[in-house]
């Protein structure tokens, strides 16, 4: 008989520490549950649509979302004046059922410029036009359903304190970034307007021409309700201490602030790669410093300048960091096979310490 026990014993105790462990994830909120403000994602449209198990983790953790790609001007307006709502119509129909708010990216970008914009020789104030028919076409159309935009997204330079040269400063001098901003405005009277760029908390130059562009605007009256900082971060860089000046800094002019493209990686995307294998000892970094870019947002931005935290992807399988830079890269909550990585208990720890 005791023969006997001994094992039955041990399967027990076994399978009652199974189902505690499993009854503590089960217990934990998920994102959207624990956090003051909208969590959101980027999505990809191809996988949205087709992905079952990354949708339901969209339903479970996710309360914003933003379009990877399809809301982009060469998906959206491939020739001149024909435009090509589907997949924006399909985003708009999935987060009505879903009761997700839809952040639109971008009305303006350098890098999705179709070609055929690229390819014009008119003169400048024919490009206005396509500029602002673009625009107010698009936030016309989707008045009421976007919640808010990126007006303009990564209008400043790397490193200069300049503007970026491209076909819309070369061609129409760098107010055409405000003019983007009334056009919007004209269209949707009550959308939220941001200014959206990257590295603005590690890059002292280009934080400063942000900064300054800002002043201006809110001293001309031009609608700017927020600014997107995107934190495509490093593990090692920069310091929480620059990313909490750049908090500071966007509060202090009193803008709605949006983390909208948070991810983290190890291998810093312009140089040769260091890390080949994420291992146990990363995750646990990654998950500290998830932790304290959630808990320094909640920190220093007040409740009512809170308009979210987006993470650009979930899933480290479809992160854009391994295609678009062509390195190893691990930046995500979820790891390849949909499992929930520490850095997604770092965030959720930091949201429910709130
Ligand atoms: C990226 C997408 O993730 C990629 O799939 C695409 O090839 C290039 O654009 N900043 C932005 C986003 O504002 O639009 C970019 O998205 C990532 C950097």
């Amino acid at each position: 008989m005791k023969k006997i026990i001994a094992p039955v014993f041990l399967s027990f105790l076994l399978f009652f520490s199974f189902c505690t462990t499993q009854q503590n994830e089960h217990q934990q909120t998920t994102l959207k549950q624990s956090a003051n403000y909208p969590v959101g994602t980027a999505v990809g449209f191809k996988w949205l649509k087709n992905d079952t198990t990354a949708r339901k983790i969209i339903q479970k953790d996710f309360n914003s979302l933003t379009a990877e790609n399809c809301m982009k001007m060469y998906a959206v307006q491939p020739k001149q004046d024909s435009f090509v709502w589907k997949k924006t119509d399909y985003l708009v129909e999935f987060c009505r059922q879903n009761d997700i708010r839809l952040h639109g990216h971008a009305l303006n970008w350098y890098l999705s410029t179709p070609k055929w914009v690229k390819a014009y020789n008119g003169d400048s104030s024919a490009l206005e036009q396509i500029l602002k028919n673009h625009i107010q076409t698009y936030a016309g159309r989707y008045k009421g359903k976007v919640a808010s935009w990126d007006v303009v997204n990564e209008a400043l330079a790397d490193e200069t304190g300049g503007y970026r040269s491209c076909v819309w400063f070369d061609e129409l001098g760098k107010d055409y970034v405000a003019r983007s901003f009334k056009y919007a405005r004209q269209a949707d009277p009550d959308v939220k307007l941001f200014y959206n760029d990257y590295y603005l908390e590690s890059d002292t130059a280009k934080l400063e021409t942000c900064l300054k562009m800002i002043d201006e605007f809110q001293q001309k009256n031009i609608p700017i309700d927020g600014i997107g900082l995107q934190f495509h971060l490093y593990i090692d860089h920069p310091s929480i201490d620059a990313i909490e000046n750049a908090l500071e800094e966007f509060t202090k002019r009193d803008l709605l602030i949006h983390i909208s493209e948070l991810d983290i990686t190890f291998n810093h995307h312009r140089s040769e790669p260091k890390y080949h294998q994420f291992t146990d000892s990363m995750a646990m970094v990654q998950k500290q410093r998830y932790f304290e870019i959630v808990d320094a947002y909640q920190r220093i931005v007040p409740k009512e300048q809170q308009y979210g935290i987006s993470v650009w992807g979930f899933l480290d399988k479809y992160t854009w960091i391994r295609s678009f830079f062509d390195i190893p890269a691990w930046p995500c909550l979820y790891d390849d096979d949909y499992q929930a990585k520490p850095a997604y208990f770092g965030f959720l720890k930091a949201a429910q310490q709130q």
